[in-house]
């Protein structure tokens, strides 16, 4: 009963990444026990940057299928689509008159879409971080476990609570961030300084989950590394070799230490195929589950219905106390 609650959530803007995996789907297979859980795909925050419907949609089942495929048991976790539940909607609109410009200004995310996506820099772009508090506040969530990028956003989303928590009393449970000590962030394997992202045009810089084990072993090959023919984690001289050890040790468990040890005076050919090997056993199970649960569409849209439904229950409870405290009229039945 008194189990703390844990949100989070990710785009179905593409196919996930081996980054989103190890930096937080991964991770949420552990706290399924321990907490309550809710597990968005956050199809609302993917049109801030203009998608192709019929894409938007099939990626966003994709995205809950492998949400599942990771290991997250649909019963205990609360697994479904921004866009069933309006609440979302409803109280980013009312938390967007509690969030002030010079905020939103301020966020990086914003700043680096706007530079990437120039031709449609629209409100909901610049809004969004409104609509991720309002994700996270509705279910009265304890803990938020993100990558490092997303933090900035979970700060302004505890300011926001605070503010209107200081005006109305205690309404929203102030969230705090979880963010996993390593894996936290993947970088690009073609452009290690650059974070792995599913929206990345170059195909080698990322490994979907869902790629077959000739490819991963292809990907990892081409990885950029550097010529100082030494395996050590040291993210400015060797930022390369680094997120490989990165990768590495958030699979196995192993310390950047015992990694260096493991490899010294290997070539980093050996690494990276042995760093290959590991991605591929991690990933194979998910990709069998994946697979059978393509072929379940009954099961999925079972899934769907009931957890939109349990969702819409926990948020409606919340967003009504809001109404109320802000001074919206009663609904009269
Ligand atoms: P997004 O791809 O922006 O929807 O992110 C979904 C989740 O994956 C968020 O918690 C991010 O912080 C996390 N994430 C995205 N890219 C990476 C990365 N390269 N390394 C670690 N975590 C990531
Ligand atoms: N902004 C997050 C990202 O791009 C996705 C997201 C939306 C999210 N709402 C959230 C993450 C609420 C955690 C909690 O990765």
């Amino acid at each position: 009963m008194d189990k703390k609650t844990i949100f989070s959530g990710m785009q179905p803007s593409g196919a996930i990444t081996l980054g989103n995996y190890l930096g937080a789907l991964k991770n949420w297979t552990t706290l399924q026990d321990e907490y309550n859980c809710l597990y968005c795909i956050v199809d609302m925050h993917a049109i801030t940057v203009r998608q192709d419907p019929t894409q938007l949609r099939q990626s966003s089942r994709n995205l809950l299928m492998q949400y599942i495929a990771a290991g997250l048991d649909p019963t205990k976790n609360i697994i479904y689509y921004q866009s069933h539940v309006p609440a979302h909607a409803e109280l980013a609109w009312i938390l967007n008159c509690y969030t002030y410009m010079g905020e939103l200004n301020r966020m990086t995310q914003f700043k680096d879409k706007s530079k990437s996506h120039s031709d449609n820099i629209n409100a909901g772009l610049y809004t969004y971080p409104a609509l991720m508090a309002a994700d996270i506040l509705l279910y009265q969530t304890d803990l938020v476990p993100v990558g490092v990028d997303q933090k900035q956003h979970l700060e302004l989303s505890r300011d926001i609570a605070q503010r209107f928590n200081s005006i109305y009393g205690d309404v929203f449970t102030v969230p705090e961030p979880y963010i996993g000590k390593v894996g936290a962030k993947i970088m690009s394997l073609q452009e290690p300084v650059k974070k792995m992202s599913k929206s990345d045009d170059d195909i080698n810089a990322t490994i979907n989950l869902t790629d077959d084990p000739a490819t991963i072993i292809r990907k990892f090959k081409r990885a950029v590394t550097d010529n100082l023919a030494q395996v050590k984690y040291d993210e400015i001289a060797q930022p390369g070799i680094s997120n490989l050890m990165a990768i590495y040790s958030a699979i196995t468990g192993d310390s950047y230490e015992s990694i260096q040890n493991e490899f010294e005076g290997k070539g980093y050919g050996d690494f990276k195929l042995r760093v290959a090997e590991a991605v591929i056993s991690e990933l194979e199970p998910l990709q069998q589950r994946y697979k059978q649960l393509s072929a379940d569409k009954n099961y999925i849209d079972t899934i769907i219905k009931e957890n939109a439904s349990k969702a819409n229950y926990l948020a409606t409870k919340t967003l009504r106390k809001v109404q109320k405290k802000i001074g919206f009229p009663p609904i009269v039945r």
